[in-house]
């Protein structure tokens, strides 16, 4: 056990996370450089396309250190999007050390500090790192003093690298070595195992990482999850290399991989316990907690024959990400498809992408809610995350919203336009802290408005200086209405959306405005409504179109006027049939254009 090393790299989006971890992986020669695919951490296509860091990877260095000891390094990726903070959270329990590596040419931003915060939590060493410093506008001295005001921790002898370029990098592996403490543990005991992370493979079936801080996982083992599990029989331990490559056991103090002929992920939570069937531990590791949905949203398949389709791809989805929820839903509009909770609108955003990639699903999706807690009179609370599942007002005594705590860090000045949105989105102005130019401010917001283009504005607000980072923080009482849209005088369910008293009038006129422009043009008038209840609120008209597309065309154009009309033809596919009308997919998510 002296001689390992757990420790994770944790930073905000983009500054440089998985490319150190690549060279890390590079400098203890466990790929060749022909093998050597860029960012090999980061292995889901869509990870690698958006260039983002989804699950939560581990991945075993063999390092010879200047002192001529062998270490195991475990390196441990944490996914840097806020959606995912919960693994981020549960990867640091699994370690003693992070590396908090901040861009020398961006400076601190509001992830730097949420997660550097939660590594002090779970009492890791922190050492900070200053990335980049291969940039002309590096500037490592302003970084470090900004981590020193912003987050408190002593970076005046930080490492400097260039992940990039591979500079800095030995020694700052000689410091892992040096400065993060080996793990502790009792390999005497039963076993006690943290799950860290846990994905399906369809040739191994589950695959659980774990951190074994207690006892011995041996191959034929029998090993139940804590939380409440069956029992299964190991098939296979090992570690990463990144490469899968079977051990005998791994040893307390150890990571790696095991297999066990799980079928599903739901059976080996993340942030869950395995021990030993027979000889169990006498009490789980800290902290396992279900993740709970924040934001849900309709997906209904474009064609209502594919509804089992979808079902099989969720199914097939939901088996390698346990915070995926879904449940069967209909929608006199939309037919019947699923409601599904999402970790937050990146999560939301990743898993309709996998489901149109590689399953080759259609989807229409409705616009995301959060899950608001209603009071209803007689006594009683449900739980609405569906706009169409509030009950009539007369039975309504009074409505919660979900609460965040917001970070924003932005330069100072852009102070008065980010107090300036977040006033608007009805937030609650906490504290703020200054580090040189930038500032540190701290919302409480009701998560509704966050879901919705609060990123996109402070972004565009700050040019994109700015950078945000929440945790939940409670319910609050508010005055919310359901706001409904009529089509030719008849309510379309899924275009319901809940919002504040307040803004319900001008949301409802943007609303039927920006209807108006996404609904194709129809042969007839078609009238378009917003409703609070009983009482319409804005109408507006799209009317009937009087030309065909091709009209101006001439007939002399031939291929012009295919291409025209394929155009038309593709811009069919994601829309769905109301009455007579075809509904284009923006059009559900117009809500989410309108500004709030
Ligand atoms: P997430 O996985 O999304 O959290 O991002 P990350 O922190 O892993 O960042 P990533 O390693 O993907 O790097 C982001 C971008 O910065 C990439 O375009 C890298 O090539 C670039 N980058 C990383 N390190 C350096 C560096 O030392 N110098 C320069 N010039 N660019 C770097």
């Amino acid at each position: 056990m002296e001689c390992i090393r757990n420790f994770s790299i944790i930073a905000h989006v983009d500054h440089g996370k998985s490319t150190l971890a690549d060279r890390f992986i590079e400098r203890c020669g466990n790929l060749n450089e022909r093998k050597m695919e860029q960012q090999v951490l980061d292995s889901m296509d869509i990870e690698r396309e958006r260039g983002i860091t989804i699950k939560a990877q581990a991945v075993s260095l063999d390092y010879r250190a200047a002192d001529g000891r062998a270490y195991r390094l475990n390196l441990i990726d944490t996914p840097g999007h806020v959606d995912f903070s919960y693994e981020v959270s549960r990867s640091l329990s699994a370690c003693e050390g992070a590396l908090l590596v901040v861009d020398a040419a961006q400076g601190v931003e509001a992830q730097s500090i949420a997660n550097c915060y939660s590594a002090v939590e779970h009492g890791l060493e922190v050492l900070p790192v200053l990335n980049k410093i291969d940039l002309p506008a590096a500037d490592a001295a302003r970084t470090a003093r900004q981590i020193a005001d912003l987050i408190g921790l002593d970076a005046a002898s930080a490492s400097l690298v260039s992940a990039r370029t591979g500079a800095g990098v030995p020694e700052l592996l000689e410091r892992v070595v040096a400065e993060v403490p080996p793990p502790r543990g009792d390999p005497h005991k039963p076993l006690k195992a943290l799950i860290i992370d846990s994905w399906f493979d369809a040739y191994v079936g589950v695959v659980v990482l774990v951190r074994v801080v207690d006892g011995r996982l041996a191959r034929r083992d029998r090993i139940t999850a804590m939380a409440g599990g069956a029992v299964h029989q190991v098939e296979s331990v090992g570690v990463f290399t990144p490469a899968r490559v079977t051990r005998q056991a791994l040893e307390a103090g150890e990571v790696g991989f095991v297999i066990a002929g799980i079928k599903d992920v739901a059976a080996a939570r993340v942030g869950d316990t395995l021990t030993w069937a027979e000889r169990p531990a006498a009490a789980a590791l800290s902290g396992f907690k279900r993740v709970t949905p924040r934001v849900f949203a309709g997906l209904y398949p474009s064609d209502s024959d594919d509804y089992k389709e979808l079902r099989d791809a969720l199914g097939k989805l939901s088996l390698n990400d346990a915070s995926l929820q879904w449940e069967p839903e209909s929608s006199r509009a939309l037919g019947f498809g699923f409601r599904c909770g999402f970790l937050g609108t990146l999560h939301m955003e990743v898993v309709q992408e996998r489901l149109e990639r590689e399953y080759g699903r259609d989807l229409v999706t409705t616009a995301p809610t959060v899950t608001y807690r209603v009071h209803v009179a007689g006594g009683g609370v449900i739980h609405v995350h569906n706009p169409d599942g509030l009950p009539e007002a007369g039975r309504i005594e009074r409505i919660e919203e979900p609460l965040i705590a917001a970070t924003i860090l932005a330069p100072k000045k852009y102070i008065g336009a980010v107090i300036g949105l977040c006033m608007e989105k009805r937030g609650v102005h906490k504290r703020i802290q200054y580090a040189g130019a930038a500032a540190a401010l701290e919302f409480e917001l009701p998560l509704n408005e966050v879901v919705f283009d609060f990123f996109d504005r402070l972004k565009s607000l700050t040019r994109g200086f700015a950078s945000f980072d929440y945790h939940p923080s409670g319910y609050a009482e508010a005055p919310l209405v359901r706001l409904d849209v009529l089509i030719n005088g008849e309510r379309v369910d899924a275009l319901s959306t809940i919002v504040h008293k307040d803004n319900a009038a001008r949301l409802g006129r943007a609303l039927v405005e920006k209807m108006r422009d996404l609904i194709p043009r129809q042969m007839f008038d078609v009238a378009l409504q917003a409703a609070v209840g009983a009482r319409v609120i804005a109408r507006t008209t799209a009317k009937a179109l009087r030309k065909n597309v091709t009209a101006k065309c001439y007939g002399g154009d031939v291929t012009r006027k295919r291409k025209l009309l394929e155009k038309q033809k593709a811009g069919k596919k994601r829309m769905k049939r109301i009455g007579k009308i075809a509904v284009p997919q923006e059009a559900f998510l117009a809500v989410l254009r309108v500004a709030r």
